[in-house]
């Protein structure tokens, strides 16, 4: 049996889906989900749904009641009082319910920055939740993207609208990149493996090392239209998170790990691309996926 976390989110949906094509049902999958009308028909025929947020530790047990396999994704939570404690909210009951069931195998979305990110908000607070996660025991993989292609989905109206995207990072910096559809390809074969035993990171890096001014190029010729970056400070983005309805802890969280990456370059051009987990290259994103966004 495996569990699967947030299988309406945009990377749990397609683990989800994935993992349902490749195993054509041997392996029984259970998710848990807040609201199962999320779900689709297809989906809801073919799963077991178990209601509720996967940081209740009640819901959890239930959850992985039989279950050998999880893939476990803290959700971003704007409203969230604290960073850290949001993580941790999630995390301490994993850790008890892998300490005392049968649950032999974690797969979860962390992040790339291991031993070089400090002070960088959710992503340090990824990479503590690792921690505690192989403390337990439990055999063990860390899916390590650095930045996702699609969070550039969130600037399509801006985009449509004035050819224009707002942007922290440092716009002749290079950040690496990764989409999310090869985050859930890893985390499915993953799952689907009972072989890997231990704990390991597993980076998944993007063929292009671009910088922000790169990128904006790209976007240009794929739209076939001028876009181009709006730079804004990291205190801009705080107070927009604010405006947007962040608690100030999240808001700080999120402008901490933006200053982190534009200081620390755990991110950046000297990590090497891994082809075998990240194939993806900006441009097929852009055609693929922003492309008709911003048409649509
Ligand atoms: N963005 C990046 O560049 C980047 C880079 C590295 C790592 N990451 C990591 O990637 C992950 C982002 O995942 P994503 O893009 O798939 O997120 P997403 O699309 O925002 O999906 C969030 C999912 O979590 C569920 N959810 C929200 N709040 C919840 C709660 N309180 N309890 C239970 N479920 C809840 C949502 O379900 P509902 O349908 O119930 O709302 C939805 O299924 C994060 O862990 C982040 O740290 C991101």
């Amino acid at each position: 049996m495996i569990v699967i976390t947030t299988p309406t989110g945009q990377i749990g949906r397609e683990v989800l889906a994935r993992v349902l094509d490749a195993d054509d049902g041997a392996t029984p999958v259970r998710v848990i989900v807040r609201d199962p009308a999320r779900l689709s028909p297809e989906v809801r025929g073919r799963v077991e749904a178990v209601q509720g947020s996967h940081a209740d530790p009640a819901v959890l047990k239930e959850a992985c009641e039989g279950a050998d396999r999880i893939f476990w994704l803290v959700p971003p939570t704007p409203g969230a009082a604290s960073v850290e404690g949001h993580f941790r909210t999630f995390t301490e009951p994993l850790c008890e319910v892998v300490g005392g069931r049968g649950v032999e195998r974690v797969v979860s979305v962390s992040t790339l920055g291991r031993g070089v990110a400090e002070h960088a908000g959710p992503i340090s607070a990824s990479l503590a939740m690792d921690e505690a996660i192989a403390a337990t025991g439990v055999h063990y993989r860390a899916l390590c993207p650095p930045s996702l292609m699609e969070n550039l989905l969130r600037q399509t109206a801006s985009i449509r609208a004035e050819g224009v995207w707002s942007e922290a990072l440092e716009r002749d910096r290079v950040v690496r990149t990764c989409a999310v559809r090869d985050v859930a390809a890893e985390a499915a074969r993953l799952l689907l493996d009972g072989s890997w035993t231990g704990y390991e990171d597993v980076p998944l890096v993007g063929p292009d090392a671009l910088t922000p001014e790169d990128m904006a190029g790209v976007v240009s010729e794929v739209l076939e239209r001028p876009v181009r970056l709006r730079q804004i400070t990291v205190g801009e983005l705080r107070t927009r998170l604010t405006g947007f309805g962040a608690s100030e802890a999240w808001a700080r969280g999120v402008a901490d790990m933006v200053h982190a990456q534009n200081t620390q370059g755990f991110y950046g051009v000297t990590r090497p691309s891994t082809p075998d987990t990240a194939p993806t290259s900006f441009r097929r994103w852009c055609e693929e996926v922003l492309k008709p966004a911003v048409h649509g």
